[in-house]
């Protein structure tokens, strides 16, 4: 059975509440921040679930040889038109990220906006941590921004609703499975009477759970932080920010 992140049309029905304009609009702020958070000197860099390419071609136009890999269609063809119309060079992939390998490639991989941990089989997960390690230089960096198992435990609110004008209705249902272990989400979205629903799931890491994932599979120093500035992964963070070295 096919898992929700393989259909087309989720991605291409969420998008507009996935991607608003000012998501666009902050990619690189997060990447200025984010290069300033590790202190990069590299070139090459992976931008892992890259979608529509906001933080590729920011990255691109800093100057550094960017590879965007995504397995939705769709996104990489908005990531194309992105980069044209920014002047930017990007090397966009089309391909599902447990399929894509370049041993010892890049000096930095990103995986921005809870894009890891989609696999409901969590030895998969675990595979794209080690295809992430393989596919790093010595000393490179994988950098992580995802939502913590506690920020979710400290703000949990199993439902919750939000007007976008236009008499548009966003509500949200959160319920949490398998042992604290998953997070599962519904988006439903209510236009003219007419309700649809957008259901998604993902893994939850505690701090300590992703760090000792990442030194199992071979990375040397693992530091967490609550945001790109650098803050603390404290009891208020909304962010889990996580960056492992090779
Ligand atoms: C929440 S979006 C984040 C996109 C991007 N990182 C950003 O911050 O704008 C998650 C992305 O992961 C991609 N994705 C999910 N599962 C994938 C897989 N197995 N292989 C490749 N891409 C995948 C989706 O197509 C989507 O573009």
């Amino acid at each position: 059975m096919s898992e929700w992140f393989e259909d087309e049309v989720f991605w291409r029905e969420v998008y507009p509440y996935l991607f608003p304009e000012i998501r666009f609009l902050g990619a690189g702020e997060e990447i200025e921040k984010l290069l300033d958070l590790i202190d990069f000197k590299g070139e090459t860099v992976l931008d892992l679930c890259c979608g529509p390419g906001r933080h590729s071609v920011a990255l691109a136009q800093k100057g550094f040889s960017v590879t965007g890999v995504d397995r939705t269609a769709l996104f990489l063809e908005k990531a194309r038109a992105l980069a044209k119309k920014d002047n930017a060079a990007v090397e966009w992939v089309l391909e599902d990220i447990r399929k894509f390998s370049r041993p010892g490639a890049f000096d930095l991989i990103v995986s921005l906006m809870t894009s890891f941990g989609y696999f409901e089989d969590e030895q998969e997960n675990l595979n794209v941590l080690d295809m992430m390690y393989r596919n790093l230089k010595e000393g490179g960096i994988a950098l992580f921004d995802m939502v913590g198992k506690e920020c979710v435990a400290r703000h949990f609110q199993a439902t919750s609703s939000t007007e976008l004008g236009d008499g548009i209705i966003f509500l949200e249902r959160h319920r949490i499975y398998n042992d604290w272990c998953r997070l599962s989400s519904d988006w439903i979205v209510i236009e003219n009477g007419k309700a649809e629903t957008f259901t998604f799931s993902h893994s939850l890491y505690s701090g300590r759970e992703i760090r000792e994932l990442l030194l199992a599979a071979g990375f040397k120093e693992v530091k967490l932080f609550g945001d790109l500035d650098g803050g603390e992964y404290g009891v208020d963070s909304r962010r889990l920010v996580v960056a492992a070295k090779k």
